[in-house]
């Protein structure tokens, strides 16, 4: 019996690929490797928002290229959106692969596979007309409680750092009603929370009946019983309407979080960047949020030392960061990417700024992730379990509607259950509780 592993990159949207990709490979006979080593096929499913993101996946190859020499037989193969950024590069680098596919190719797999195996490589990153209908026939999903389902692919935003579109293509919505069958199938099978995948979930328009978009979709998603926890990610703030703040209340199923990227609190660099708001306009969007979904829990994406960003811009981020008191904020240096416009721009900001602004944005991010944790202390919430803690094997893990992470004592049997706990303690990153009768 043939098996593959899949060892995957980036965003969720790859988590859920892979998950697709698995299952592909199942349905042609293949069964999942527990190792490197035991694999006959190896795919990554690679990320290249940043060039970190890229030289990762070259540092994974250059480790299995030492595994391909033990065993020649083994097919190695990168998909994903650093497939479709590089293409043919990526043989010229690393000659020992056999297979690359771009974004909108990587799900015709099981028909290159013979190929392959024939001592082919191939390589294919056409991208055209490819339906954001993901082949869900066979999804191998890394969870039977949690599902991802996605409601569109591609980006049409051209935010002027970001590599997406050219990677993943243009934005295109999948119809309500293929999206409905698959929540349906997941509530008969037993999954209590699903998390709707776009890069841009708030401008979702159904294909086949333009009067549903997003916040319509969510109630049609709310009506299908079964499902407890609704969440979706990303939302981008200049699509993002009063009308859904006010449907995160309407709808008790949709959890009490929302990623809302920012990107950088100065309104002269968000113009730069494409963002399509201000800061006063997010500030605004954020206020919503808070009034109609009090305690909720919020998130963003921060980026520093984007071209030209001056001290005075920097300081315009750390406003918005002591104004909103996320309770998680992913930040990041700027780096250049191919394609894009900003690339054009000189990379201004020298690395040490851009270094020293980071951890300005980080340290102070803390404490107020560790405020924000501890207003928790006290509190009675409801967790899904989703594994055993990571610290102490007699202790599970899981989230709350609002997305922070619990632990408490209790046994494996917990895992998939909401669980009701009490928190009696927070640290910066996850709260520690104890289990309520
Ligand atoms: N569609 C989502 C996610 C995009 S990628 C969104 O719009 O938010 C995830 C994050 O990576 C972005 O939000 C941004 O903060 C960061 N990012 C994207 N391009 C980048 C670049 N060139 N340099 C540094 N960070 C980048
Ligand atoms: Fe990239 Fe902007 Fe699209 Fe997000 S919305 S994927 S940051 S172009
Ligand atoms: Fe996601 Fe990275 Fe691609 S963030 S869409 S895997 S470039």
């Amino acid at each position: 019996m043939k098996r593959y592993l899949i060892i995957t990159f980036g965003c969720q949207m790859n988590v859920h690929d892979s998950e697709v990709l698995g299952g592909i490979l199942s349905s042609i006979g293949f069964r999942p490797a527990s190792s490197e080593e035991e694999a006959d096929i190896i795919l990554l499913n690679t990320c290249s928002v940043r060039k970190k993101a890229v030289d990762k996946v070259f540092t994974k190859l250059g480790r299995l290229a030492k595994l391909k020499r033990k065993k020649p037989g083994l097919i190695l193969g990168v998909v994903g959106c650093t497939a479709q950024q590089l293409g043919e590069k990526i043989i010229k680098r690393a000659p020992y692969v056999d297979l690359v596919l771009g974004t909108e190719r990587e799900f015709g797999i099981a028909d290159l596979i013979p190929r392959v195996e024939q001592g082919e490589k191939v390589v294919d990153i056409t991208m055209a007309g490819f339906s954001p209908e993901p082949p869900t026939g066979c999804v191998r999903r890394g969870s039977d409680f949690q599902a991802y389902v996605t409601v569109s692919r591609g980006c049409n935003n051209f935010c002027s750092y970001c590599i997406v579109p050219y990677v993943r293509g243009r934005e295109r919505s999948r119809p309500a009603k293929s999206i409905l069958k698959e929540v349906r199938e997941l509530a008969e099978k037993g999954y209590k929370e699903v998390t709707l995948l776009g890069q841009n979930v708030n401008s979702y328009r159904d294909p086949d009946d333009a009067r549903i978009d997003f916040v319509r979709l969510l109630h049609l998603v709310h009506d299908v019983p079964g499902i407890s926890w609704i969440r979706f990610i990303t939302s981008h703030p200049k699509d993002f309407t009063r009308d859904l703040a006010k449907t995160m209340k309407e709808l008790p199923k949709v959890c009490s979080y929302l990623h809302l990227p920012i990107q950088s609190g100065s309104s002269r660099i968000l113009a730069l960047m494409n963002r399509g708001y201000t800061k006063e306009e997010y500030l605004e969007k954020i206020g919503w949020v808070k009034e109609e979904v009090p305690g909720v829990t919020l998130s963003s994406d921060m980026i520093v030392g984007f071209p030209g960003e001056t001290d005075e811009d920097f300081k315009e981020t750390m406003d918005v960061v002591e104004k909103v008191r996320f309770d998680v904020v992913f930040s990041f240096k700027y780096s250049p990417r191919p394609f894009t416009k900003a690339a054009e721009l000189p990379d201004s900001v020298p690395n040490e700024v851009k270094t020293a602004r980071l951890i300005a944005l980080q340290r102070r991010q803390r404490e107020i992730q560790i405020e924000r944790n501890k207003e928790l202390v006290g509190k009675e919430l409801t967790v899904l379990v989703d594994g055993v803690s990571k610290r102490d094997e007699k202790a599970v893990s899981g989230r709350t509607e609002g997305n922070k992470v619990v632990n408490f004592k209790g046994g494996r049997e917990l895992i998939g259950e909401f669980v009701r706990v009490k928190i009696i303690r927070a640290g910066p990153n996850s709260l520690y509780g104890e289990r309520l009768e």
